[in-house]
C-alpha cells in the first residue's frame, strides 16, 4: 500500500518534470487519426508561439501532446487547452507574466476535429483579429473560452450553430467585441453558463432577455459592464427559473430598476 503511494509519488514528480508526457494514458493511445494530426499541424502552423509551448507537437502521438486531450478509447481529440496560465494582469507588469501567450491566426482547418468537446484558448493575444466563423461548425463542442484573447469586432451568429455548447465565455476587455443582436444565442438550447462581460452590447434590443428564458438549462449569466441601459430592459421578463447566477453590474440602468 505504502510503496504504492510512493511509487504514485514519483510518478507524478516525474510526470511535472516531463512535462506530462509519460501520464497521459497507455503509449499504444497516443497517436490520434491523421485527419486529427493534421488539422492540429495546421492550427499549429497559423500560430505565433515564440516561447515554444508547442514544442510537444511533433510526431504522431498527438494525443500525448501539451494541451491536448484525446478520447481513450477512439483516440479522437476532443480537447484542446491553451489558456495562457502566465497572462498579464494590472498588477504585474513584470517580465514572469505574459511569456507564455499566443497570437497568430486560428486555422479554417480547427472545425476538422470532428469531436472536439472542449476549446479554450483564454488569455492570449490573437491581436485584434475576429473570432472566427467558422468555429460555429464545431458540431460537439460543449466548452468554448475565447475570454479575453485578444479577439475583436462582432461576435459571430455562426456561434449559434453549436446546440451542444454548454459553456460559453466570450468576456473581453475595453468592449472589444461586440454584439448588436443576440437573437444568435437562441440556438444554444444545452447552454448553462453563458459569460459576455464587457462586450458592447449597447444596440442590442429587448428582446434578448426573451431568449435567455428560452434556454432553459441557463445556470450562469455573466453581463457584467455590457453597456447595457435601463431602457432596453424590462426585468419583470425575466423569468429564467433555471438560472442562479445574474451579474448585470457595472451596466447603467436607471433608478427605476426593478431587482
Ligand atoms: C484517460 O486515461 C487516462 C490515463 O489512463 C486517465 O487519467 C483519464 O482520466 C482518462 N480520461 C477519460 C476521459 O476517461
Ligand atoms: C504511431 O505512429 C507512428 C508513426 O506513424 C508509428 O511508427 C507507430 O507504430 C504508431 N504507434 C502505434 C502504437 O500505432
Ligand atoms: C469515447 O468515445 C466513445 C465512442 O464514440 C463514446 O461512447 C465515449 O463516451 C467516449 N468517452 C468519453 C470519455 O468521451
Ligand atoms: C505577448 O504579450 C505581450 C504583451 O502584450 C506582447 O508584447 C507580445 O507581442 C505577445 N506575444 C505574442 C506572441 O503575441
Ligand atoms: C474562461 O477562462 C478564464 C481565464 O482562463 C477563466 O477565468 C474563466 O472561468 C473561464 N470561463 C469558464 C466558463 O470556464
Ligand atoms: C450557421 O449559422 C449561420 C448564422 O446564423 C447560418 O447562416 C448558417 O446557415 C448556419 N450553418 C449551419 C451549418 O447550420
Ligand atoms: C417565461 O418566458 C417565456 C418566454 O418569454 C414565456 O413563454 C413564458 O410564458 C414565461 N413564463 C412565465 C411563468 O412568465
Amino acid at each position: 500500500m505504502y510503496k504504492f503511494t510512493v511509487l504514485g509519488l514519483l510518478l507524478a514528480v516525474v510526470c511535472v518534470i516531463t512535462g506530462e508526457y509519460v501520464c497521459n494514458g497507455d503509449s499504444h493511445l497516443g497517436n490520434c487519426s491523421k485527419s486529427d494530426l493534421e488539422a492540429l499541424f495546421d492550427f499549429k502552423n497559423g500560430l505565433n508561439d515564440p516561447e515554444n509551448r508547442l514544442s510537444s507537437w511533433q510526431g504522431s502521438g498527438c494525443c500525448q501532446w501539451h494541451g491536448i486531450g484525446c478520447n481513450n478509447s477512439t483516440g479522437a481529440v476532443i480537447m484542446i487547452d491553451l489558456h495562457n496560465p502566465y497572462p498579464i494582469t494590472s498588477e504585474s507588469s513584470s517580465s514572469k507574466y505574459g511569456f507564455w501567450n499566443l497570437s497568430g491566426d486560428i486555422s479554417p482547418s480547427l472545425p476538422k476535429l470532428k469531436s472536439l468537446e472542449h476549446l479554450d484558448l483564454s488569455l492570449n493575444t490573437f491581436n485584434d483579429i475576429s473570432i472566427p466563423k467558422f468555429l460555429g461548425s464545431l458540431k460537439n463542442l460543449r466548452y468554448l473560452n475565447l475570454s479575453k484573447a485578444g479577439f475583436s469586432g462582432l461576435i459571430p451568429a455562426s456561434l449559434g450553430n453549436i446546440s451542444s455548447l454548454q459553456f460559453l465565455d466570450v468576456s473581453t476587455e475595453f468592449a472589444s467585441l461586440s454584439s448588436d443582436s443576440l437573437q444568435w444565442v437562441a440556438g444554444l438550447v444545452s447552454l448553462k453558463h453563458l459569460a459576455m462581460n464587457e462586450v458592447d452590447l449597447s444596440m442590442i434590443d429587448s428582446g434578448f432577455l426573451g431568449i435567455m428564458n428560452r434556454l432553459s438549462f441557463l445556470n450562469e449569466l455573466y453581463l457584467s459592464g455590457c453597456q447595457l441601459s435601463g431602457s432596453i430592459l424590462s426585468l419583470n421578463s425575466v423569468n429564467v427559473t433555471s438560472l442562479s447566477v445574474l451579474d448585470l453590474s457595472f451596466n447603467s440602468f436607471g433608478p427605476g430598476f426593478p431587482v
